[in-house]
């Protein structure tokens, strides 16, 4: 058991900041993280100052329990909770996973809504409360600190759901949160519901209230906000908003709407701001979900100034359209332009001022792989040096990785690739035609690795501008029920294009067994 004393406790002013990005965040399709990623991303959150970082849901795979566990064990400072559904297993099994933390929190959720009791569960009222009762004091017989999930609160009647928090807080939960699981609250009404339950409920002021806000009409930001103006102390989000559906409330944007609107909202957060932009970077690295150009705070306008009145007005005072300042999300305004002349002093300083910390190997790859491309590209902005230690890091586990590619293209087809890839340390070499270059470029990845996943998404974009620019291809693959997304990126479309689909070959198979490449042809 760990003790009270290292339950996170608010004071009226401060707002626990509670990042689900590793489970609401994770379990959204298309997202899910190697284990190595979700250890970097608990890292992150641990040193950006959240409070508390639901790790996964153990019950739900080994995986899910090997890294909640690991990230109890690495964490030093944030609380770690792992998810349970209201069944003695999972409770058994979360308890199990955050028992090596210094500060490990059980996390149970129940239905309570009528749609819910009738269609999902087909249990009574009267069954879900008993249900309540008996799984929070089984997990409050395992840990000190239990949060207790009403899912689809805010679709459940009040006096039903006053029940039920009561029943809660008396088997010991220590958190009430109160989810708009579906995102169907309008901030008046969750702000309401909150207020009514604490003024209801008694012994209330024993629990910390939460807020859970899905983004399904948008409103999850300002959801989350009413919440708090109704009493929650703590706030569940995701970096970059991914979850479920159209995702959760985003951490950021929570994050900096206090921050910058403490005026009328005086609630502060433990978070160092100046982590943002870099956490939104390795979120979006691991999951290889893009963030949208004009996404609140961490979008790439989200600074940008492009029309004449809006940079005549920047250029005489920031303040005309900037409500917070770049450095203040961890944005540099200005970008130290790297190119073939700079050396190992200059790249290392330049990684360190980005946020990377990488081992000496690591640094060395990165730093070939820099020189290479700078040699053929005149200047290698931020993005570009994100994109290819990101790859690195990415890549680093891979079992095939690609060697070399030569693709003859032009008007007079068929067009052709001839790619080179080395297979859990086999070379192997094929030829294939295509309708197109990328069309031959896939071919000969499926003639050298027979798989069955079909391809549902490919897309380019340029990192930087300029016709030398670093081109990121996105490709989602899926086989059965499994779908996974990777991304590559390098001058070369078609090399780009070869290394997204290979990474997203390499997280299909990952865990898989030996492969067994069609063509040997070592050298
Ligand atoms: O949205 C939701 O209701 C959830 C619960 C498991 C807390 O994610
Ligand atoms: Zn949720």
């Amino acid at each position: 058991m760990t003790d009270t004393a290292s339950r996170p406790t608010p004071s009226p002013e401060r707002v626990l900041i509670f990042d689900t990005t590793l489970r609401d965040g994770e379990q959204c399709p298309g997202a899910t993280m190697t284990f190595e990623e979700k250890l970097a991303v608990a890292e992150m959150l641990d040193g950006m100052g959240v409070d508390i970082i639901e790790a996964g849901f153990p019950i739900a795979s080994n995986g899910d329990f090997e890294a909640v566990a690991e990230i109890a064990r690495r964490t030093k400072r944030a609380v770690i909770a792992g998810l349970a559904r209201a069944v003695p297993a999972d409770i058994v099994r979360a308890g199990e996973a955050v028992r090596f933390a210094a500060r490990g929190r059980i996390h149970t959720f129940v239905s309570t809504s009528p749609i819910h009791l009738a269609h999902q569960m087909r249990k009574s009222e009267d069954e879900v409360l008993e249900i309540i009762q008996k799984t929070v004091a089984q997990a409050r017989d395992l840990v000190e600190d239990v949060e207790w999930s009403a899912m689809d609160a805010t679709r459940t009647p009040i006096d039903y759901l006053c029940r039920c928090v009561e029943a809660a807080i008396r088997a010991g939960a220590t958190t009430i949160n109160l989810p708009d699981t579906v995102g169907y609250a309008t901030p008046d009404e969750y702000r309401a519901m909150f207020r009514a339950v604490r003024e209801r409920v008694p012994d209330a002021d024993k629990a910390v209230f939460s807020v859970h806000c899905h983004n399904d009409l948008g409103l999850a930001i300002a959801n989350s906000l009413a919440g708090i103006e109704g009493g929650a102390r703590q706030v569940e989000c995701t970096i970059n908003g991914i979850g479920e559906r159209a995702g959760n409330a985003a951490l950021e944007e929570i994050v900096m709407a206090l921050r910058t609107r403490a005026d009328v909202l005086p609630y502060a957060t433990g978070i160092d701001t100046t982590q943002i932009m870099r956490a939104s970077k390795l979120v979006a690295a691991a999951t290889h979900f893009p963030v949208q150009y004009n996404k609140a705070v961490v979008g790439r306008n989200a600074f940008a100034h492009e029309s004449g009145i809006h940079q005549d007005g920047m250029l005489k005072n920031q303040s005309t359209y900037e409500i917070m300042t770049p450095e203040s999300v961890g944005v540099q305004k200005t970008s130290l332009v790297m190119g073939k002349h700079s050396g190992r002093a200059a790249f290392r300083s330049k990684l360190e001022e980005m946020g990377y910390r990488l081992s000496d190997n690591q640094f060395q790859d990165a730093f070939e792989r820099f020189k290479a491309l700078a040699d053929r590209k005149k200047n290698v902005y931020d993005e570009d040096i994100e994109a290819l230690v990101d790859e690195n890091l990415a890549t680093a586990h891979d079992r095939i990785r690609l060697v070399s590619l030569t693709v003859i293209a032009g008007t007079r087809g068929p067009q052709r690739a001839t790619m080179r890839l080395d297979i859990e340390g086999r070379l192997v070499t094929e030829e294939a035609d295509g309708n197109g270059p990328v069309d031959a470029v896939f071919n000969a990845i499926h003639a050298l690795v027979p798989h069955e996943a079909k391809l549902e998404l490919y897309d380019v974009h340029a990192v930087t501008e300029g016709t030398d620019a670093q081109a990121e291809v996105s490709v989602r693959l899926r086989q059965a029920e499994r779908s996974v997304t990777a991304r590559g990126a390098d001058p070369d479309t078609l090399v780009a294009s070869a290394k997204a689909y290979l990474a997203a070959l390499n997280k299909l198979l990952a865990g898989a067994t030996r492969l067994h490449a069609q063509h040997a042809a070592a050298e």
